[in-house]
């Protein structure tokens, strides 16, 4: 297998743009694809923003950013992934949408090119057979905010090389994080254990068992995680959490993985964290 040389991220959100500056600041060229020029300057924007985060705190020099975002193309035209060894695919997360990109990116990429996908919960072997080289195909899951947590889950589908998984453990280690192997079932192994627990916290609030901040804070003081549940739930989008829980559910008919009314109520009413400024919290 080639080393990874140039690396293509599709999707400028929140998680895309992370990817793409955490390849970037490893070294690695990067093409940051998104489908409108909009939601592109707003990933750039979003990675100079965290750089500078990094150089304020003085844990980065003004030429490694500079560096860091010169070797970030950004374009709207698939077409120029078409160089890359490695593309991870981080757009909407939306079976249907992902694979007419994973058959458009099968026709595009050199055959010994790895096809990634960040879901965090779709079944990544059924992207995989969208394409002529599912042995190529693999899950690489960052979490977020990406250049800060160490995780990378590397996700085996039954159709996945080893050879393919090798390069994605050296590809992930590059990049400074600590991989995982999991199994190409729904939540691989974070989300598996992650999302139970945010849904049984909102079982808990919506049942009265005590205040948000008091669920928060026991979590928090109690246990010693960085983020409360319900403070999490909002940072990692009520929608989001929805969605991945009806995913989970939908797979595996386990009545902890069903979404509880107030999650479906909240969503439905737009409320959802804190990229739309309202979820349990205020951040208006
Ligand atoms: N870019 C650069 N620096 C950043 C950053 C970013 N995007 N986000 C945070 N930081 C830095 C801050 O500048 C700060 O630096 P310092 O230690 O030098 O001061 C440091 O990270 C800590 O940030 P803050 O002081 O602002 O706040 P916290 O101490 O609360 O840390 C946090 C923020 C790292 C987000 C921490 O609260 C945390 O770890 N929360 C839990 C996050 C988590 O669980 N993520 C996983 C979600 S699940 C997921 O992603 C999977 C998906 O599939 C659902």
């Amino acid at each position: 297998m080639d080393e990874v040389r140039t690396v293509g991220v599709c999707g400028a959100g929140l998680m895309g743009n992370g990817i793409a500056q955490t390849c970037a600041a490893a070294g690695f060229r990067v093409v940051l694809m998104e489908v409108a020029p909009e939601p592109l300057q707003r990933g750039i924007a979003s990675i100079t923003k965290s750089l500078d985060k990094f150089v304020e705190k003085g844990k980065l020099a003004r030429p490694e950013r500079d560096a860091t975002l010169e070797r970030i193309t950004p374009t709207t035209a698939v077409a120029d992934l078409a160089g890359c060894n490695l593309v991870i695919e981080a757009i909407v997360e939306n079976v249907e949408v992902k694979a007419k990109l994973f058959a458009q990116l099968d026709e595009l990429l050199a055959p010994a090119a790895i096809i990634c996908s960040n879901t965090s919960s779709l079944c990544i072997v059924e992207l995989a057979a969208k394409t002529k080289r599912p042995n190529r195909v693999a899950g690489l899951h960052f979490f977020n905010p990406v250049p800060i947590m160490k995780l990378v889950e590397v996700v085996k589908t039954i159709a996945t090389s080893q050879d393919v998984i090798d390069a994605l453990f050296a590809f992930a280690e590059k990049l400074g994080k600590e991989p995982v192997l999991a199994q190409d079932t729904p939540g691989f192994i974070v989300n598996r254990l992650l999302i139970p627990y945010l849904l049984y916290a909102i079982r808990c609030y919506e049942g009265g068992l005590a205040s948000k901040e008091d669920i928060d804070k026991g979590m928090k003081l109690g246990c010693g995680y960085p983020m409360g549940p319900l403070e999490l739930l909002d940072f990692v989008g009520l929608d989001t959490t929805y969605y991945i829980a009806q995913i989970m559910y939908d797979e595996f008919k386990d009545p902890m993985m069903a979404a509880p009314p107030l999650l479906k109520r909240m969503v439905l009413a737009g409320r959802y964290g804190r990229k739309n400024g309202k979820g349990f919290y205020d951040y208006e």
